[in-house]
């Protein structure tokens, strides 16, 4: 049996795999007539087919995430977090073939790939932690004998729209910390995802099928946008969390703005790094070439943009044009691989347009530049010398493209870092002190993570997860992002016997 048909058949998906699911063993039925594919973007190959949702099968799992919902909520938190538990320790004995799929479908390497459920694995331990922890505050009410505190209830059905380029963990982000807080998630992965998902969903329903928890995690997929635009129009959904670019983002939030839903945005980001003069280049090379190549550049948090002080620009650019051209290329599975494919022959089109723009505006093509011919979607690791104000450099291509960037002050590196449309992740390597918490400061990166000496990628689930302008502004994952996933009320009680107003208003009779 091939390497391949193992994975899938250790993760339960057939050749046919259902569209949609409505809870434990409920699967909808498939049909070949609506069947879409599952390519393996490191050779062009069919890895699978999977059925589409059809309006109705929609329909269900909305209407079963409604009533899960509300069953749910009565559902005490801490209890949630044991639900939330089973699914982690099923994520633990998965990890290796879900790893794999995730390199298989997506195409980012092995170790990349169990990083991703090791991420899911994390957020689920956070969040068992955090179903104990769901605090309000109390308040100190301006009148005598009140009281005063803010509690947080769940908010009903929450959406997810998650990327092909992390086609787990973002959903585990969510849908963990959704759960404990009381809510029903459905989820719709990219159609370069399906498998992920189906394969997360036998995980889940597997370590949820002889409970009596309500069916709080199901999902939908589809080739093309229709059951997603009802999906981001329904008004049962109460929040829709959308990973994507910032384009389709701007539309999700418009529209769900529109019916007063709540949105939680993670969109694009054109991620810098600034090397000082004082840099540890023993640290920053490493950084540099994993936050530009890693998941070939195809991580939101992936770094676009080095700005380099010119004292070491030279040096820095011969530099990392060594290390690029050691880094291994070929088959995600393949041990020792550094980087894989592209994820379809569309991004590998978009990754030589870029080149050619950043060549037309002027730059210089120090490293790569040209697509990997043969099977498979795979280009070459590229370095371009550019300026940060050049269309091409202003906009995120989800390639391994790293624009370097000259300064002479730290006042103008941030002026360069920060004049982009997005604020995602930054970082800044450097061994001066003051250099590294202006950075930090108000006047430094306006970026949601800004780092010290580790690059722009691979942050960690404990932090809230998110940025800012064109970003989108939504945090995910750690910190107090659980507070998204509920709705705040303030209750104010009267425990005395007089009725004072707020503001020493008098309202006699
Ligand atoms: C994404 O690319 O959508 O910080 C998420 C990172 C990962 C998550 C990236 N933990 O690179």
């Amino acid at each position: 049996m091939s390497k391949q048909q193992q994975i899938l058949d250790r993760l339960g998906i057939p050749d046919l795999q259902p569209g949609a699911c409505f809870g434990p063993g409920q699967w909808s039925t498939p049909s070949a007539d609506r069947a879409f594919e599952a390519i393996n973007s490191a050779n062009g190959q069919v890895i699978g087919r999977i059925s589409a949702a059809t309006e109705a099968d929609y329909d269900r799992v909305i209407t079963v995430a409604q009533e899960a919902a509300e069953a749910w909520k009565m559902i005490p938190a801490p209890v949630r977090g044991e639900a939330v538990r089973r699914v982690t320790d099923a994520l633990r004995d998965y990890k290796d073939p879900l790893g794999s799929l995730v390199a298989l479908e997506m195409g980012k390497i092995k170790p990349e790939g169990d990083g991703e459920v090791q991420e899911m694995i994390d957020i689920g331990d956070f969040a068992l932690g955090q179903s104990r922890m769901l605090y309000g505050k109390t308040m100190h009410s301006e009148r005598p004998g009140h009281r005063m505190y803010e509690q947080w209830h769940p908010l009903g059905v929450v959406g997810v729209v998650t990327a092909f380029n992390f086609p787990v963990a973002v959903w585990a982000w969510n849908a963990l910390l959704s759960a404990i807080c009381g809510n029903a998630t459905v989820w719709k992965p990219s159609p370069k995802g399906a498998l992920c998902c189906a394969a997360v969903q036998n995980i889940v329903n597997e370590a949820l099928a002889d409970t009596d928890y309500p069916p709080v995690f199901t999902s939908f997929m589809e080739s093309g946008h229709e059951l997603a635009g009802r999906f981001i129009d329904d008004e049962r959904v109460a929040l829709m969390s959308f990973t994507g670019s910032s384009q389709v983002g701007r539309m999700v939030g418009e529209r769900v703005a529109r019916r007063f839903g709540k949105s939680l945005l993670e969109l694009g980001g054109n991620n810098a790094i600034i090397l000082d003069p004082t840099a540890d280049l023993k640290i920053a090379i490493p950084g540099i070439v994993f936050g530009a190549v890693g998941t070939a550049g195809q991580r939101c948090t992936s770094t676009r943009r080095l700005i380099v002080h010119e004292s070491i620009a030279d040096d820095v650019s011969d530099t990392l044009v060594k290390a690029y051209q050691q880094v291994r290329i070929g088959d995600p599975l393949e041990p020792g691989t550094l980087m894989g494919p592209l994820t379809d022959a569309a991004a590998v089109e978009r990754f030589e347009q870029a080149v050619a723009r950043a060549r037309q505006a002027g730059g210089e093509v120090l490293t790569g530049g040209k697509r990997i011919e043969g099977e498979g979607f795979f280009v070459e690791p590229t370095i371009i010398r550019a300026e940060n104000h050049w269309d091409i450099v202003q906009e995120e291509t989800f390639a391994p493209i790293l624009y370097v960037i000259r300064y002479k002050t730290l006042e103008e590196a941030l002026q360069l870092h920060n004049d982009v449309r997005q604020g995602l992740s930054s970082a800044i390597f450097t061994t001066d002190l003051r250099s590294a918490e202006y950075y930090l400061s108000h006047r430094g990166s306006d970026c949601g993570i800004a780092n010290v000496n580790i690059g722009t990628s691979g942050a960690e689930i404990g932090g809230a997860f998110g940025g800012e302008k064109e970003t989108g502004g939504g945090r995910e994952s750690g910190s107090d992002a659980w507070k998204a996933y509920m709705r705040r009320q303030t209750n104010t009680i009267n425990w005395s016997t007089e009725l004072p107003l707020a503001q020493g208003i008098k309202f006699g009779l």
